[in-house]
């Protein structure tokens, strides 16, 4: 096995062979087995330089996937579009493949794992045919953490080989921390779009009509068919870092979570870290990055990690979390100068921008950016935008792809191999009724309840029904590798072994006046709870009771620069028992799926919630208490 060079197109001279050195015999027997199936026209064994990236990216504009941007407006940056069938991840094409189907639980696809090998072997079996097939090493987490984890990617794509070199720590440095013998997570891709002698390849290879995006957590190991498109082929992030380490985690102990982790660094200069999630496309990125308002003089936010938190008990009892990421994979449609200008410095430079518009003058262009779309943009269909026919120049999925190391607001511990102390949790959906803008549950157990039935309500209809609330519990609904209430189990025993357990807050940054108006300003805005939450955690500010927990009054908030009257407060605020009844009731639509393993505990806490709706008064809003 060696890297081969191609002498008559020096564009693809690779730099030079590693894998003789090798001495991982488990590593170097699954990569031939593969090499036999996938029968690739070269093997190569990435080493995560800077000169094999730009190589790859010289692959990749001379193949027609990426479009160099300008050189001074988007320094050594790239531009693709992807084919039309093949923009997000594929939920209904991903299987968790348990031995049992039990262990996959209701809300996973299941197929019994031999099956599944019996299923996937002749779509396998040349595979990679007319490619090269790369080894990609990786460690998910700072290099030589605990908590940090090693897998190894083969893909037939560099398009993930780029991506992987911004979004884990890949290359040689990966390897050599697996030592001969140590574990790691094995996961094959494939575009699944074998060339046969002389034919041209396409820009963006896929495989439009078959995928699979399959898991066995038994073995720790992913097979992954058919897509090159984010989640679906960037093996490290939901398929290893929370499908099977969730698996891990619960065998081990620990909690792989789809959460952005913050630092929040007060006037008097306490700093506070916080854990939260939000389902996809609900607002991690932007929150992780937050810039508190003018006003909220002294407030310093910084971003550890924008979308996957790995956590951990530390010897002192508390909870220590990391970001397994290198990078971030961002939506870019709706990121501009006012929502999120960390991101739009991030991505400055050294970054990959897949399904957005290019603009004439060689840079990118999404709905929401702070200019209008100049004319003669092509749109990501690779067309150029026609105002009139009322399509988007950027597809709502568009993303960025770019290095953490370029964050202005990067957390100076985020590659702290013992993590940071996480002091709250947070668990946001995107509800445009019922749901207040924060609350804090009255413990843990009834946090894991709230956290089990967030849900977010869909603007446009990639996920089914306009406006239907799809219940996402934890946001990990397509992203949990097991059994859902084993899962809320999981949890429940987990917070029982803490001393002193982060307290659990739910916000909802999106509720809506009946004209469609949103109610919160949101953004930066969001600074505000953050305080109050902040506050809460170190006993600092007040709060009031509530059916569903502790709420804040008008008076608990820091109003300072923005003005946001009482009344306003009350419409985004109020709790009121008819809308809750239903609301727990629906509840149930969820838990009923999973009846035979939800935690008795659900039951009780269901009872006492809507006990609690049956006390005076029928609507709970909070102006300071009143005689
Ligand atoms: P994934 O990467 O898919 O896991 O998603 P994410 O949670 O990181 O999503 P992201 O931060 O990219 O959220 C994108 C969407 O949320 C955009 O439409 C934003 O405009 C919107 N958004 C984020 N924060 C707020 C907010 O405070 N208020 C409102 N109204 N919208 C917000
Ligand atoms: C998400 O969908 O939550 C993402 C994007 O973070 S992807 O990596 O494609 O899953
Ligand atoms: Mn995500």
């Amino acid at each position: 096995m060696s890297n081969s060079t191609s002498p008559s197109n020096p564009q693809r001279t690779l730099p030079a062979d590693y894998s003789a050195q090798v001495q991982h015999s488990a590593l170097k027997k699954w990569v031939s087995e593969m090499v036999a199936l996938a029968q690739p026209n070269e093997v190569y064994w990435c080493d995560g330089s800077e000169e094999e990236y730009n190589l790859m990216c010289r692959r990749l504009v001379a193949a027609g996937t990426f479009i160099p941007l300008h050189a001074e407006k988007r320094p050594n940056s790239y531009a693709c579009f992807s084919d039309p069938s093949d923009v997000a991840r594929v939920e209904d094409r991903t299987y968790i493949c348990s031995k049992r189907k039990e262990d996959a639980g209701p809300t996973n696809n299941w197929m019994d794992p031999t099956a599944m090998k019996e299923t996937l072997r002749p779509l396998l079996q040349g595979c990679m045919k007319g490619r090269t097939l790369f080894v990609i090493p990786f460690c998910m987490g700072p290099m030589g953490s605990d908590i940090s984890q090693i897998g190894v990617e083969i893909s037939d794509s560099e398009y993930v080989v780029t991506n992987m070199r911004i979004m884990t720590r890949m290359g040689r440095a990966a390897l050599d921390q697996l030592g001969n013998n140590k574990p790691f997570v094995k996961a094959f891709h494939t575009v699944g779009a074998p060339l046969a002698d002389g034919q041209a390849d396409v820009s963006w290879p896929c495989n439009p009509a078959v995928k699979y995006i399959v898991h066995y957590p038994e073995e720790r190991s992913i097979v992954s068919y058919g897509s090159g498109y984010g989640g679906n082929a960037l093996l490290g992030k939901k398929c290893f870092a929370l499908r099977i380490a969730g698996v891990m985690a619960r065998d081990e102990d620990w909690l792989a979570e789809h959460m952005l982790i913050l630092g929040a660094k007060s006037p008097t200069g306490d700093k506070t870290y916080v854990a939260a999630a939000f389902p996809s496309a609900c607002g991690k990125t932007n929150f992780a990055m937050l810039i508190p308002p003018a006003a909220m003089k002294g407030w310093e936010i910084t971003t550890v990690g924008d979308d996957i938190a790995w956590i951990k008990v530390g010897k002192d009892g508390r909870l220590y979390a990391i970001n397994p990421e290198a990078g971030y994979f961002g939506v870019a449609p709706g990121t501009n100068y006012k929502t999120n200008p960390n991101a739009m410095a991030t991505i400055r430079a050294n970054s990959i921008f897949t399904n957005v518009g290019v603009t004439p003058n060689g840079d990118v262009w999404w709905e929401g950016m702070d200019h209008d779309c100049p004319p003669g943009t092509i749109n990501w269909k690779g067309q150029v935008h026609d105002p009139s026919a009322g399509q988007p120049v950027a597809h709502p999925n568009a993303r960025f792809t770019a290095p953490a190391a370029q964050c202005p607001s990067l957390d100076p511990a985020w590659e702290d191999p013992q993590g940071v102390p996480i002091s709250a949790f947070i668990f946001g959906g995107r509800r445009s009724t019922t749901v207040p803008l924060v609350y804090q549950s009255a413990n843990w157990n009834f946090g894991v309840y709230a956290a089990s039935t967030i849900g977010s309500e869909m603007t446009a209809a990639a996920f089914g029904e306009v406006g239907k609330v799809r219940r996402d519990p934890f946001a990990m609904l397509p992203f949990c590798g097991y059994h859902m209430a084993d899962y809320f189990n999981h949890w429940l025993q987990f917070g029982r072994k803490l001393r002193n357990p982060p307290r659990i807050f739910i916000t909802n940054w999106f509720r809506k006046d009946p004209s469609g108006q949103f109610l919160w300003p949101g953004y930066g805005d969001n600074m505000r709870v953050l305080e109050w939450i902040i506050g809460r955690v170190r006993g600092l500010t007040g709060a009031v009771e509530s059916p569903v927990g502790w709420m804040p009054t008008y008076d608990d908030i820091n109003w300072d620069g923005l003005d946001f009257s009482r009344e306003q407060f009350e419409a985004i605020m109020h709790v009121d028992r008819e809308t809750w009844k239903n609301e727990v009731v629906n509840h149930d639509e969820l838990f009923s799926k999973m009846y035979d393993k939800l935690p008795k505990e659900y039951i009780f806490m269901r009872e006492l919630i809507l006990s609690s709706l049956w006390r005076s008064p029928e609507k709970w809003g909070l102006a300071p208490e009143q005689d």
